[in-house]
């Protein structure tokens, strides 16, 4: 059964309350669809060590991957303020390690669950190095 957005929306918002955050005061969620139609969610995680923070999308993605999933087809990210908290430099790069050949909507909404932005990671991340680009992977 297809995850709808509104259901990615409200997932991102849950998890965006137990994020860890007290550094930057800036909590983030994210909910993610595989291409099987399993749902995951995540939140930042910081440390006081602060470059060992992660941002919610990898919680998301690593809970994907450990679930045995390797496509992303829709994520979602949750931010608060009204200034669209699109994905970081690095992760943009891990969710194009996970795309799949239809690529990857990405749907960027307040703490409110208003969506603030629709795109895609063709669009985020232009001319991406991905697992093509490698000659041996492990996918
Ligand atoms: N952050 C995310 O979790 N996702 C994003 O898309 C951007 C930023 C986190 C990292 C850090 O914990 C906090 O937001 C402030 O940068």
């Amino acid at each position: 059964m297809a995850v709808n957005t509104t259901t990615l929306i409200q997932r991102a918002r849950e998890a965006l309350l137990k994020a860890y955050a007290p550094y930057s005061k800036h909590p983030v969620g994210a909910a993610l669809v595989a291409d099987d139609g399993s749902l995951y969610a995540g939140c930042n995680i910081e440390n006081a060590a602060y470059p060992l923070g992660h941002c919610a999308e990898a919680t998301a993605i690593g809970s994907m991957v450990l679930a045995g999933n390797r496509h992303i087809t829709h994520i979602v990210i949750v931010g608060p303020g009204e200034h669209a908290c699109t994905p970081c430099g690095g992760c943009r790069q891990k969710i194009r390690e996970f795309s799949g050949p239809e690529g990857v909507a990405i749907t960027i909404c307040n703490n409110d669950g208003d969506v603030l932005l629709e795109t895609t990671i063709a669009e985020l991340l232009p001319h991406a190095f991905g697992p093509d680009n490698v000659q041996e992977t492990n996918r």
